[in-house]
């Protein structure tokens, strides 16, 4: 299999990338590890800033977006038991939307395959070959099972590895993909930071608290409501990063979120609503120098990760690939490498601002 761009990982980075090479008339094809259902159900980050957003807008997948997501104007900073209101559009002129990850994807996977791209799900890169030279190659294996536990990838049935050649790689893998492993040690600098705390996340079915995302110092530690769609809340607060989920009930639950989020008047009350998920997220920053590597180019959590205090993860996989965009359209137009050569230092250089940001 041939194609111009080999993508490796079917996430926001990826499918993106795929949608805006398209727009300008570059071919690609994308390998997702995971079946799309799955992609398309899992709850994940939810807060598109205000160039993202635009972004998905100007390219023609914002419609059920501007449909359904929630335009939010600022946030509450709530501390000493009393909230102040941070407004976002009076002091930058900006807005925040509150929209699924994963209904981000959705909206990507629907618009590239009505487009006749290729995405071919359940599918694993194995290896990264010639990678210094103008024919690289993913050898990849279809049938991949994730097994979580083990955290292993199974191959169903009796699929055989084949090789897709491109002009370029883009390794859009997330953390724990491959493709970061390709860059050899020896021009490969990682920075990683772990914090003595994690953030208790609760996903619930149920009615908002709040209309606008609540950030809570409280002596207890930190609490954040949040939300994903006008059924569905993200609450959050800051625990043990050696907790186990097992010793937080649901009552437990609701009685600390409640503590750390009273107000001086005591006229706040969380919402209650039925928990479907918890979970323990341990906070992590991680960099990789540089992000690219002859032929290769990593973006999103492939090459960062940030803790999700700022909600900077997607916003910054969608930023680089951006920048990949326009230096891959910048090369097949007229050869000039220019931005592609510069892209590890452009993306960097906000990758580190938002980690910053983020601690
Ligand atoms: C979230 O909803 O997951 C979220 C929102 C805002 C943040 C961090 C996380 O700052």
């Amino acid at each position: 299999m041939r194609t111009q761009v080999g993508i490796v990982g079917g996430g926001p980075a990826g499918t993106l990338l795929s949608h805006l090479l398209h727009l300008r008339g570059i071919e690609s094809v994308v390998l997702e590890l995971r079946a799309r259902e799955e992609v398309e159900t899992t709850v994940r980050a939810g807060v598109l800033e205000d160039a993202t957003a635009e972004l998905l807008r100007e390219t023609g997948v914002g419609e059920r977006m501007d449909r359904e997501g929630a335009v939010h104007q600022g946030i509450e900073l709530r501390f000493g038991a009393a909230g102040h209101r941070i407004d976002f559009a009076d002091l930058a002129g900006k807005s925040i939307v509150i929209y699924g990850q994963q209904q981000v994807v959705k909206d990507l996977y629907a618009a590239r395959l009505e487009a006749s791209g290729r995405i071919i799900f359940e599918a694993a890169a194995v290896g990264l070959d010639d990678l210094g030279t103008n024919q690289p190659k993913i050898r990849f294996r279809r049938g991949a099972k994730l097994d979580p536990g083990a955290g292993e990838i199974r191959f169903g049935g009796d699929t055989q590895e084949e090789v897709l050649h491109c002009d370029y790689v883009v390794g859009a893998d997330g953390f724990f993909g491959p493709c970061r492993n390709a860059i050899p040690t020896a021009v490969r600098k990682e920075h990683t930071r772990t914090y003595p705390f994690g953030w208790f996340g609760i996903l619930v079915e149920g009615p908002p608290s709040t209309e606008e995302l609540i950030y809570a110092l409280h002596d207890r530690g930190f609490a954040l409501v949040s939300t994903r769609s006008p059924e569905i809340q993200r609450l959050y607060f800051q625990c043990d990063p050696a907790d186990n989920v097992d010793n937080w009930p649901d009552e437990r639950i609701w009685d600390e979120l409640q503590a750390r989020l009273a107000t001086r008047e005591g006229d706040w009350k969380l919402q209650k609503g039925d928990i479907f998920q918890k979970s323990i997220v341990q906070m992590r920053s991680f960099l990789c120098e540089p992000m690219q590597h002859g032929r290769l180019f990593l973006a999103g959590d492939a090459a960062h990760i940030v803790p999700p205090t700022g909600a900077k993860g997607m916003n910054l996989a969608v930023a680089d690939v951006r920048v990949l965009a326009r230096g891959l359209a910048a090369f097949y137009s007229s050869g000039d490498t220019e931005i592609l050569d510069a892209y590890s230092e452009t993306c960097l250089r906000r990758v580190w601002k938002a980690s910053r940001f983020s601690w």
